[in-house]
């Protein structure tokens, strides 16, 4: 039996927890809009073609804000193509996803969805194949009221008061090879910045996400980021960092300790951004968006990408289409865990993805929606997770890893709004944790712990099985003369909550 003994204490703050934190992202990507959010003809769906439960379950999952609409696949698209009426809308090539779209969803269909679901809509412009002056005409449209022939268009085509989109991306991934129109640092950065200025001079009250490396991998990750910032650090509020996780050749020890990566990720891109901030005796800090963060087998689909042929564009082809395990929720539990140990820095974070596509919630034409394991972890942090983060101090055994070296058995967060709420994850293989915290500080008597483990680690829930993995309580809490004990199973996730 593994031991870890945690220490809290209420006036040792991290920062607010940022209802952002809890963000999404949905692409025209695969079958995520089309057969996925949108069915016309399902037997759920309301006269607007939108899946209601598919809406049920986002907005059971507590999405605050969703990136829209890529990714990839905005380096490439005319938001134009997706507004007017839609029998006369275009079919295109989608060339990040080797697929036709055929335009049926565009921005005033997905903004009626976020009404649905009560989500915030983060707007992504394409810096790939365009650049500032499409970024200003599509803001025009979005957010002035009227006056102009863009806001009577908008009024037009069926909304009259503006979307008033807050915060935009400038650009996706663009220093990534697979990134059409992707550029130097040097470039990006200045094709950033003069993009901002444009965008601030239509709406002074934007918030700005600068695009930093694609991945830590990247062979110019920390570099891209200084030159990037150099050139706009003025001009954004925040930077964006994207991370995927994945069990290599069976390793699962090293892909439980995957927030040990996130972590690094994250401490890495804020030293560099303070670097910036001291060379340019700025007051200011630059914060992070952590627009693109899951568990993704992306080596599958590296392995297809360059097999597809000229004659075939599918439309909402089954591809990204990944089914989670319990190991896998427990690794992604403790991506959430990193994200809550940098609440001060990390105020805007997005799941990618949510339907279909690598998401936490699956699909069938004609068919049920249903939970993927990483729903829950996801469910229960952005529900539990409420007023401060609270620095946390483990002292813990140990677990050997082969990509990070000797890593802390378990992991932890803790929030404090009106309840406390402990985050842990156990990383062991095959024994339980036994864990004390000392919560004498802490009001509270009434104890529930529950989260997401199994003796089967690679069980899942599918169209065979939709609810063979589900939310389990875990008894074994006490509460006892002010030391919560708990015993974690191997490989598990849990959220203790003391009220
Ligand atoms: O989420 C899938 C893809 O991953 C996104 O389109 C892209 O930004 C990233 O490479």
């Amino acid at each position: 039996m593994a031991r870890a003994r945690l220490t809290l204490d209420p006036a040792f703050t991290i920062g607010a927890v940022q209802r952002r934190l809890f963000g999404g992202f949905v692409e025209h990507l695969g079958r995520h809009i089309y057969d996925g959010i949108h069915e016309p003809g399902h037997p759920s769906a309301g006269p607007d073609g939108f899946r209601r439960d598919v809406i049920e379950l986002v907005r059971e999952l507590g999405v605050s804000t969703i990136r829209y609409p890529g990714g990839n696949f905005v380096s490439g698209y005319n938001w134009e193509d997706g507004v007017g009426p839609a029998e006369e809308r275009p079919r295109r090539l989608d060339l990040a996803w080797h697929s036709t779209e055929t335009n049926q969803v565009g921005l005033h269909e997905f903004q009626t969805w976020l009404d649905h679901v009560g989500s915030e809509l983060m707007l992504a412009v394409n810096l790939g194949t365009r650049g500032p002056a499409e970024a200003i005409e599509l803001l025009e449209y979005t957010n002035i009221p009227g006056g102009t022939t863009r806001a009577a268009r908008r009024a037009a085509n069926g909304r009259e008061e503006p979307f008033a989109v807050k915060i935009w991306c400038l650009g996706n991934e663009m220093d990534g090879p697979w990134q059409l129109g992707r550029r130097s640092a040097e470039d990006y950065g200045t094709l950033a910045s003069v993009t901002a200025n444009a965008m601030r001079q239509v709406d002074n009250t934007l918030e700005l996400v600068v695009c930093g490396s694609s991945a830590r991998s990247m062979p110019t990750f920390g570099e891209w980021e200084r030159v990037v910032l150099e050139h706009t650090y003025d001009d954004v509020d925040y930077i964006s960092c994207h991370a995927y996780y994945e069990p290599v050749d069976g390793d699962y020890a090293s892909f439980l300790a995957s927030g040990v990566d996130m972590d690094a990720f994250i401490e890495a891109v804020v030293a560099t951004a303070d670097h910036v901030r001291a060379l340019k005796r700025a007051r200011k800090k630059m914060m992070i968006s952590f627009d693109e963060w899951n568990v993704w087998y992306a080596s599958r689909w590296n392995a297809v990408e360059d097999t597809f042929p000229i004659d075939h564009w599918p439309v909402a082809p089954r591809i990204l289409e990944d089914v989670y395990s319990v190991a896998d929720a427990v690794a992604f539990g403790g991506l959430l865990i990193s994200l809550l140990n940098h609440a001060d820095r990390v105020t805007s974070a997005s799941l990618a993805q949510l339907v279909n596509v690598i998401g936490p919630i699956m699909t069938e034409p004609g068919g049920p929606a249903w939970r993927q394991t990483t729903f829950f972890p996801f469910a229960v942090t952005s529900q539990a997770a409420r007023g401060d983060a609270l620095r946390v101090v483990l002292d813990a055994d140990t677990v050997p890893t082969a990509k990070y070296g000797d890593v802390p058995v378990v992991d932890a967060a803790a929030t404090l709004g009106e309840d406390l709420t402990i985050f842990l994850q156990n990383r062991h293989l095959t024994e339980p944790t036994t864990l004390t915290v000392d919560v004498r500080r802490f009001a509270g008597s009434a104890v529930t712990a529950e989260g997401i483990w199994d003796d089967d680690i690679h069980a899942v829930n599918d169209l065979r099985n939709t609810t063979r993995v589900g939310l389990r309580t875990n008894e074994s809490a006490v509460l006892d003369g002010g030391i919560l004990t708990i015993e974690l199973p191997p490989v598990s996730w849990t959220a203790v909550t003391i009220n």
